[in-house]
């Protein structure tokens, strides 16, 4: 069965779809065909992320006409795999006939996992959220964040979607900032992982990529993959992706 996880967090601009493209590639790389779609109808940007602005066939042609989500699914030349949504201002207005979990499971058997790149805002969200098997949140270390954060694992209750836990996005380690513990109290979920605020996120996103792509050491790429291992149940070995005289040197400063 192909897990839908839903990538919330409730407020905006906390790292949902940075999240997505950089999960979407680690589960990949680690072997689980995943699949990223782009669940913001009004406000989509994920394919803009991956610097794919203009396809044929969209999430919204899909859920208003009688395409099959098949006629939407891309191959990034990075590998993974993308539904975009349509981004012109008068896809606002087209009525959907169908409905998103019906199309999703269309997709059982083809992919391990898919993610949901879901809207800000938590009625925007909950088409996505009750389409899905899991929420995964992304919160960042302030206050605001994590009580919008809060409201959405709430909602994801109510519609009977569990939360797996929740990534720590744009951390700082600065004293004005909520600790990962006192978040991770404060929402009751598991802490998959810290992921630090990089300027190598926006530096790869300039170029349309992801993080864990473009610069893989970077302190952002280990905190997206330490979360892609916990996702799938698996701890993130460091020297996962490093090459042979990295990993001698390594083996050798530790046995001194
Ligand atoms: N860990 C990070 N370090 C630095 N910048 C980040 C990080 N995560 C996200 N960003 C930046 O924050 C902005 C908002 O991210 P985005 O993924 O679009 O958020 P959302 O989808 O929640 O609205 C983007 O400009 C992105 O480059
Ligand atoms: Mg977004």
């Amino acid at each position: 069965m192909v897990r839908v996880i839903c990538v919330a967090s409730g407020k905006g601009g906390v790292g949902k779809t940075t999240s997505v493209v950089n999960l979407g590639y680690a589960l990949n790389k680690f072997g689980y065909d995943t699949i990223i779609i782009d669940a913001n109808m009004g406000t989509p940007n994920l394919a803009l992320q991956l610097g794919m602005p203009k396809v044929s066939v969209t999430l919204h042609d899909i859920l208003a006409t009688n395409k099959s989500i098949y006629e939407a699914v891309y191959v990034h030349p990075n590998g993974v795999k993308i539904v975009p949504a349509g981004m012109s201002m008068w896809e606002l207005n087209r009525r959907f006939n169908k409905k998103l979990s019906n199309e999703l499971a269309k997709l059982n058997g083809v992919c391990d996992i898919i993610l949901l790149d879901c809207s800000a805002g938590i009625k925007e969200a909950k088409p996505a959220i009750e389409a899905s098997d899991e929420l995964l949140i992304i919160a960042n270390p302030n206050l605001s964040s994590i009580t919008d954060a809060l409201k959405t694992i709430e909602l994801g209750k109510s519609l009977g979607v569990p939360t797996m836990g929740f990534i720590l996005n744009m951390y700082r380690g600065k004293k004005y900032e909520l600790s990962p513990s006192n978040v991770e109290e404060f929402l009751g979920v598991p802490l998959l992982a810290v992921v630090p605020d990089d300027e190598q996120v926006r530096i790869s996103q300039a170029k349309n990529s992801a993080v864990v792509d473009y610069s893989p050491n970077s302190k952002a790429s280990i905190g997206f993959k330490k979360a892609a291992a916990k996702i799938v149940g698996q701890e993130y070995r460091e020297l996962e992706n490093t090459g042979f005289i990295e990993k001698m040197i390594y083996f050798f400063r530790k046995s001194l």
